[in-house]
């Protein structure tokens, strides 16, 4: 296994991915972030450099985390902010192999550019022999103008201005019929040969569903796990999830549209954004390949049954009387009537950036209301979180340190009456909470730290619509911290 050092500048210039000039955040110059790659087992130590005049922080959405809780990412949980002109370095060693991304966990940071994909190899992938090449490709909604400016703060969950296939959009298109000036994100391919696409949807509030004319996608992966293949002519991925399709290049050899559309499932007016799949020996020109209209506005998970874990997952809790914490999900109007706020059991959570729940943790601090926090005590209990969406929208959801199994869903008027699927269901980390309806998941706690529980739309969880569960405190207090992270509070002239 391998140590591999990875330095990433935060910084900002002027870009225009769509077409529209902004003020951008970039990673090492680069809008979308350099793609970040290990081997299973490697260890990754990644220096992140401040040059920002605003705090930040990264987080590695998805990973675990094992034993290195400090390492999350999460400003007024797991760490101080990282201040202007600081720069902090993340350890973690990797014990989980597909596909993931980084993101600022800071305010609106990650929709003003500071996101990237992350790619964990497998040498023993089941999957492996499917595929002949890969790609990574990010679908992401797109802002005209930056989250710190006024046309922010009047508005509540603020419409996106249009929407991009690894950082390139186009403004005023309708596929196919975009003037020849635009650009597209281009993948050139060989006749006959099979590619695998990491899709990761990194937007602040858009679920996106995916096509490409005349080529099915066949989905190998979800998230971090790999599963049993299953051929899609859309692919529907919501805010945080990872999908990983194989696309066969067995048409005739030409250029042939790839067609992203945000869902209009949480009102917002459906938007489409185009790339190329280009074959060799073709020069890359506007497709006139014809496809699928990919709008509608169903934005659930594929169906639990039809994407299975394979090789089999370890084992899922089936306990009867399991540990059950229950999460209610809401949008309440508590005095400001123009901004809702976020609650779950109606409680908006405040992060306290001067002193990070580990800290509290460790320094035997208690918690407050706000912090809406939930306990965990034995190690390696396995708990259930019964999450119930009361509003008629959806809402992903993602969970810190854990990867969980979706071991049930329903409408929320039968919650009495679970009917669980223990049959190697999926096994993620980021999953739709259909309108009106709960999700149950399940995991071991086996990972002693703080971790969050959020929606995954940004604006959502600006509002508060966040819980902490505290881990088996017991056993985290024993941990040791290490010195650049107390150090990094020492800098916000905090006394930890
Ligand atoms: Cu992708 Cu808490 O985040
Ligand atoms: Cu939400």
């Amino acid at each position: 296994n391998t140590t591999r050092y990875y330095t990433l500048v935060l910084d900002k210039t002027l870009l225009a991915p769509d077409g529209y000039n902004r003020t951008v955040l970039t990673i090492n110059g680069q809008y979308p972030g350099p793609i970040i790659f290990a081997n299973i087992g490697d260890k990754l130590v990644i220096t992140v450099v401040n040059r920002l005049e605003v705090p930040s922080s990264v987080h590695w959405h998805g990973i675990d985390q094992v034993g290195t809780n400090w390492y999350d990412g999460v400003p007024g949980v797991t760490q101080c902010l990282i201040q202007p002109g600081v720069s902090f370095t993340y350890t973690f060693t990797l014990f989980q192999s597909g596909t993931y991304w980084y993101h600022s966990h800071y305010r609106g940071q990650l929709l003003d550019g500071l996101r990237g994909p992350l790619v964990i190899f497998d040498p023993a992938d089941p999957n492996k022999s499917l595929y002949d090449q890969e790609y990574a490709m990010t679908l992401g909604d797109w802002y005209h103008f930056a989250t710190d400016t006024p046309q922010f703060s009047n508005a509540s969950d603020p419409f996106p201005d249009s929407a991009e296939i690894s950082g390139v959009g186009q403004l005023n298109c309708s596929i196919p019929s975009c003037d020849s000036s635009q650009k597209y994100a281009t993948y050139k391919v060989t006749k006959d040969k099979k590619y695998r696409f990491r899709i990761i949807n990194v937007s602040a509030m858009s679920h996106f569903r995916v096509t490409i004319d005349n080529h099915p996608l066949t989905i190998i992966a979800i998230d971090g796990m790999s599963v049993k293949p299953y051929a899609v002519e859309i692919l529907s991925i919501n805010i945080g999830q990872r999908y990983s399709v194989v696309v066969t290049a067995n048409q005739a050899a030409g250029n042939y549209w790839i067609r992203a559309s945000i869902s209009p499932c949480s009102g917002e007016p459906p938007k489409l954004v185009g790339g190329i799949l280009s074959y060799d020996n073709v020069s890359v020109s506007n497709p006139t390949s014809t496809g699928y209209s990919s709008q509608t506005d169903d934005c659930r998970d594929p169906d639990d049954s039809v994407l299975q874990p394979y090789p089999l997952s370890p084992s899922v809790p089936q306990d009867k009387n399991i540990t059950q914490l229950k999460l209610e999900i809401n949008v309440t109007f508590f005095n400001d009537p123009i901004h809702p706020n976020g609650t779950i059991n109606n409680i908006s959570f405040i992060p306290n950036y001067s002193s990070p729940s580990i800290k509290r943790v460790i320094d035997n601090v208690s918690f407050v209301p706000n912090d809406n926090a939930y306990f965990y005590y034995k190690l390696n209990e396995p708990v259930e979180i019964l999450l119930i969406n009361a509003e008629n929208r959806s809402h992903p959801f993602h969970l810190h340190g854990h990867t969980f199994w979706i071991v049930a869903r329903g409408s929320k008027d039968n919650i009495n009456s679970i009917n669980y699927n223990f049959n190697n269901p999926p096994f993620r980390d980021t999953a739709t909470i259909d309108p009106l309806s709960y999700l149950a998941i399940r995991y071991y706690a086996n990972n002693p730290g703080v971790w969050l529980i959020h929606c995954h739309i940004q604006w959502h969880f600006e509002m508060g619509m966040v819980a902490q569960l505290v881990e088996v405190p017991d056993v985290f207090k024993t941990y040791t911290i290490p010195q650049n992270v107390l150090g990094l509070c020492n800098q916000n002239s905090s006394s930890w």
